[in-house]
């Protein structure tokens, strides 16, 4: 058995067939990642280095992973969340790319841990993750390992947010670099990613017709906004919940109706939190939904609609469909749990498309390649992708679209930047 296979803990290594296939599909829609990995493959920037990687198991993060691989790295991947690894492609990583993978579709919470475990155990040197949870338990459980890194990267909101409490407590033990604030990240993942993806996994889940439906969008982040323009092209009458006045204002200016969450919640068939916030819809939402809504959650973690207090209301579960848990309350009203409140997105459909995934993942590889060109030299702290790496990607990004841009002429960029041109 090769050493990949013997240090892996996947569900069925005989699905690595139909998983690169799978990887080999997406691919195609990843010219940006891919002409990276080419780079990578020449220059071999990562030669020898372990990368610990934390990202949801899916066939865009595979062709991370052979990007990373191609550029020398020796890459441990585990899941960012229990029922995100697709178990074809954790499969295909291990017989066909090269990597080590401690990932399996539906692991409960100690599974989960013990993969990020396994994964700190290969020592790395280098962190990518998605939420976090890996930075977060190598800080926690291991202080001796955190000098043996020399960077790590975040994917998305929720673990910067929390990276950044860790600086603020004083306790980041290595430089960071937030991808998830590239322009060429949460303005195309966050928005229209998560827009398309978060409304195929309810489709997927449910076979509802979105048309002629009230659709509540509890947050109006860059997620929520993608949702909420991708329910209204669905036909749906759209609500917004905020709690930044700014937001709520664009919300309205936007044409959407706004609304306090409970009134959200008395009024709409579905419901979609998307806050990176906890707790967003509890007793009090429950109390005032109509029968047979459809609840579920585009947030990183499953903590944005209170299930504890679900659970003590429920007289009965049952599981209708996949990915749907039906609660029926003491009234007899039903409220349709999807995807267990975990990011619908990944766990009832396939994650954001690959087309989107190129950027943010090639800002993770453009990411991971500055950090070890400046180790050393970085603070502790979370730092933002340099504006010309994020600029590269759109650059790549347009021209692998065949979209043509103007560029400034000498005339305006003076003009640009004088004080004495006025009225
Ligand atoms: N599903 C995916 O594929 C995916 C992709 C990217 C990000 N995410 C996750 O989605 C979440 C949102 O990310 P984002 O980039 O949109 O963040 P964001 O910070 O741009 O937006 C979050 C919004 O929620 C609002 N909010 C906070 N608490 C609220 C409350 N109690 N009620 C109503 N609104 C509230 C905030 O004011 C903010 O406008 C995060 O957890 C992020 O990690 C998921």
């Amino acid at each position: 058995m090769s050493p990949t296979k013997s240090a892996s803990d996947v569900a069925d290594l005989g699905l690595a067939e139909a998983g690169d296939a799978r990887i080999v599909w997406a691919d195609a829609q990843m010219p940006v990642l891919r002409s990276i990995r080419e780079r990578f493959a020449r220059e071999r920037p990562f030669e020898g280095l372990r990368v610990g990687v934390c990202l949801h198991v899916t066939t865009e993060t595979a062709n991370l992973a052979r990007t990373l691989i191609a550029g020398g790295a020796e890459v441990a991947l585990c899941a960012a969340n229990p029922l995100d690894t697709q178990d074809d492609v954790a499969a295909a990583l291990v017989e066909r790319h090269g990597a080590v993978v401690h990932a399996i579709h539906g692991e409960d919470m100690a599974t989960y841990y013990r993969h990020i475990e396994a994964v700190l155990d290969t020592r790395p040197q280098l962190t990518m993750d998605d939420g976090a949870d890996l930075v977060s338990t190598l800080h926690a459980s291991r202080p001796d390992a955190l000098a043996d890194v020399l960077g790590g990267t975040e994917e998305t909101t929720s673990g910067v947010v929390r990276l950044r409490a860790l600086e603020a407590a004083g306790q980041l033990g290595f430089p960071v670099v937030a991808v998830n604030d590239a322009r060429t990240k949460r303005l195309f993942d966050n928005r229209y990613g998560t827009g398309q993806s978060a409304l195929d996994g309810i489709l997927r889940a449910t076979n509802m017709l979105l048309a002629g439906r009230v659709v509540a969008v509890f947050g109006y982040g860059w997620c929520g906004q993608g949702i909420a323009l991708r329910a209204k092209g669905a036909g749906a009458h759209v609500v917004v919940c905020e709690v930044d006045p700014v937001r709520a204002l664009e919300a309205k200016l936007e044409g959407y109706e706004v609304l306090p969450s409970v009134a959200a919640a008395a009024k709409g068939d579905v419901l979609i939190t998307a806050t990176g916030n906890r707790d967003v819809v509890r007793r009090e939402h429950y109390e005032a939904m109509r029968d047979d809504v459809v609840l579920c959650n585009a947030g990183h973690f499953d903590v944005e609609c209170d299930l504890a207090a679900l659970r003590e209301l429920s007289w009965e579960r049952r599981q209708v469909r996949p990915h749907v848990e039906q609660h029926v309350l003491a009234d007899g009203r039903r409220i349709n749990l999807l995807a267990e409140g975990r990011v619908v997105n990944l766990a009832a459909a396939e994650g954001n498309p690959a087309a989107v995934m190129d950027m943010s993942f090639a800002n993770q590889a453009l990411a991971a390649e500055h950090l070890v060109k400046t180790a050393g030299t970085l603070a502790p702290q979370v730092h933002g992708v340099p504006a010309e790496l994020d600029e590269e990607v759109a650059r790549l990004t347009l021209a692998a679209l065949g979209v043509e841009i103007d560029v400034l002429t000498d005339g305006q960029k003076a003009y640009l930047t004088t004080w004495e041109q006025g009225t």
